[in-house]
């Protein structure tokens, strides 16, 4: 069974981040899924929404992770949305470790309120949508997802941690079960 390690959770919960440092941490190279999309449609994940709609988005999404996937020693940060889907859960289950990254509808907000960058978070004729309806949407995405989210091997609370303290936990983590 091929091994890589996935990040999940919601946007900007710190996979992007998180992603390149566990990487040169643990010696394995790094992808961001996202990026790979980008690069393979030659486009922008929003205008990749925008032009060709969601279900086309994750059409490409879960071709990108199937490539991935056959794969070894990958730390790959997922998209918000990649799990919530039967068919990617189960391509990553098989061919790795789920990490979820997690954190609160509120930090998001606070991180994601001047994005301008995740079609699931705009509001089109609003383009100063009120705490409560930015808050309502992320609420509503979390509900689809959390049962996705929640069946990680490793979930780490990233609220309030440094990055670094996260990598940490994260390579113990990994040291344990994989022995990396
Ligand atoms: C999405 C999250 C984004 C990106 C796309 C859809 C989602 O990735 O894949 O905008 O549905 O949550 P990040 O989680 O890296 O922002």
């Amino acid at each position: 069974m091929s091994k890589n390690v996935y990040l999940t959770g919601f946007m900007a919960s710190g996979k992007s981040t998180i992603g390149p440092i566990l990487a040169n941490t643990i010696g394995w190279d790094f992808f961001d899924l996202d990026d790979v999309i980008e690069k393979k449609e030659r486009k922008k994940v929003r205008e990749i929404f925008e032009e060709k709609g969601e279900e086309y988005f994750r059409k490409v999404e879960t071709e990108c992770l199937t490539e991935l996937s056959l794969r070894e020693n990958l730390v790959i940060s997922l998209g918000g949305g990649t799990v919530a889907s039967d068919k990617n859960c189960s391509i990553i289950k098989n061919t790795g470790v789920l990490i979820y990254l997690k954190s609160s509808p509120e930090m998001a907000y606070k991180r994601l309120r001047f994005k301008r960058d995740r079609p699931q978070l705009l509001f089109p004729g609003d383009d100063e949508p009120d705490k409560s309806k930015f808050i309502n949407r992320i609420n509503l995405l979390m509900e689809k997802r959390i049962k996705y989210y929640e069946q990680a091997d490793f979930v780490i609370d990233t609220d309030s941690k440094p990055v670094g303290k996260t990598v940490d936990l994260i390579s113990a983590y990994l040291r344990n079960k994989l022995s990396v």
